[in-house]
């Protein structure tokens, strides 16, 4: 009796664990869907695409053959990265719009409302690291303004106006799972952007809307070295791509990432409170 109870225990714990590997790897083996937001001359429209992960991802679309309109804060970088795009990909159209959006969240899109665009990317952000207690107000300000109320607003204005089928992939971030010291406003805006792409993903069914729970990215503004664990800003947008139609609300694109998050969330809060605190504590120190 004991041995059919434990029998059988086990054959439903194998079954569990064997139905969460088969729902982990899922979206990551599925072709990307990406084709069907491609219809008749679209367009991308990607935030913050002068360094990083946005300009990636503009670079990558525009080699999928969408037109983009890429959004910066430098007149001089973005006329940079539409050369770069177009010395690359002839036929592609390229937009730029020049909005900084930590001084205002109301960027005027008048002149996309002709444009059959078909996918909106909110990627732009900033988190500086550093003590809670030594922000300005501005700071605190200005780091809300461009990573919450900016796409916000931005979405709002927009959506209406999307071609169908549309998608619309909001740039979160790990710390919205598990939010770091040293990093507290930024940690709640991405808590923001999660929410709000998923809230959006449940409201808005005729679109599709993915919440991109990023990890470590070598970029701009994380210039620690590229590994495997921390991919290059080309190789995350090709992660990102890749995942459309994948068919979830929120997911790390990069499946490394998901894989560490998963492994840690399996260990005791105050060991990860403890490594994590050190870890930032020694980026704090080592940015003086
Ligand atoms: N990299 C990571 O490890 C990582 C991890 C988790 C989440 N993320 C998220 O990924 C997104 C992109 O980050 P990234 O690492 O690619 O950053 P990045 O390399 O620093 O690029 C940020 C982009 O946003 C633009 N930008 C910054 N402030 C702006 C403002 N006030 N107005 C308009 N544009 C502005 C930048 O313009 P300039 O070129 O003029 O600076 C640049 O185009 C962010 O939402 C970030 O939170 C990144």
């Amino acid at each position: 009796m004991v041995y059919q109870l434990f029998y059988g225990f086990g054959i439903i714990t194998c079954t569990v664990i064997l139905f969460q590997l088969i729902k982990f790897i899922t979206p990551y083996l599925l072709p990307s869907k990406l084709e069907k937001y491609r219809t008749g001359n679209a367009y991308a429209l990607v935030t913050g695409a002068t360094d990083g992960i946005g300009k990636a991802v503009a670079m990558e679309l525009a080699s999928k053959g969408f037109n983009v309109i890429i959004h910066g804060r430098n007149a001089h970088k973005l006329n940079a990265v539409a050369e770069e795009i177009t010395a690359k990909n002839a036929a592609c159209k390229v937009v730029q719009l020049l909005h900084d959006g930590s001084k205002s969240s109301q960027m005027d899109i008048t002149c996309l409302l002709g444009l059959p665009v078909s996918i909106l990317v909110n990627n732009v952000g900033v988190g500086p690291i550093g003590e809670f207690a030594q922000m300005t107000n501005q700071q605190i300000d200005e780091t809300i303004t461009l990573n919450a109320t900016f796409p916000s607003q931005l979405t709002h204005n927009l959506v209406p106006y999307l071609k169908q089928p549309a998608l619309m992939l909001n740039v979160s971030s790990y710390t919205a799972l598990l939010p770091p010291p040293y990093l507290a406003v930024y940690a709640a805006t991405k808590a923001y952007n999660n929410a709000f792409s998923i809230s959006l993903a449940r409201e808005l069914e005729h679109m599709e809307v993915i919440s991109l729970l990023t990890g470590s990215v070598h970029t701009g503004s994380n210039k620690k070295p590229v590994s495997f664990m921390r991919p290059s800003a080309a190789t995350y947008a090709k992660s990102i791509l890749g995942i459309v139609g994948c068919g979830r609300q929120r997911i790390m694109p990069y499946w490394p990432h998901a894989l560490q998050t998963g492994l840690i969330s399996l260990l005791p809060q105050p060991l990860i409170d403890k490594a994590t605190k050190a870890a930032l504590k020694k980026e704090l120190v080592s940015k003086g």
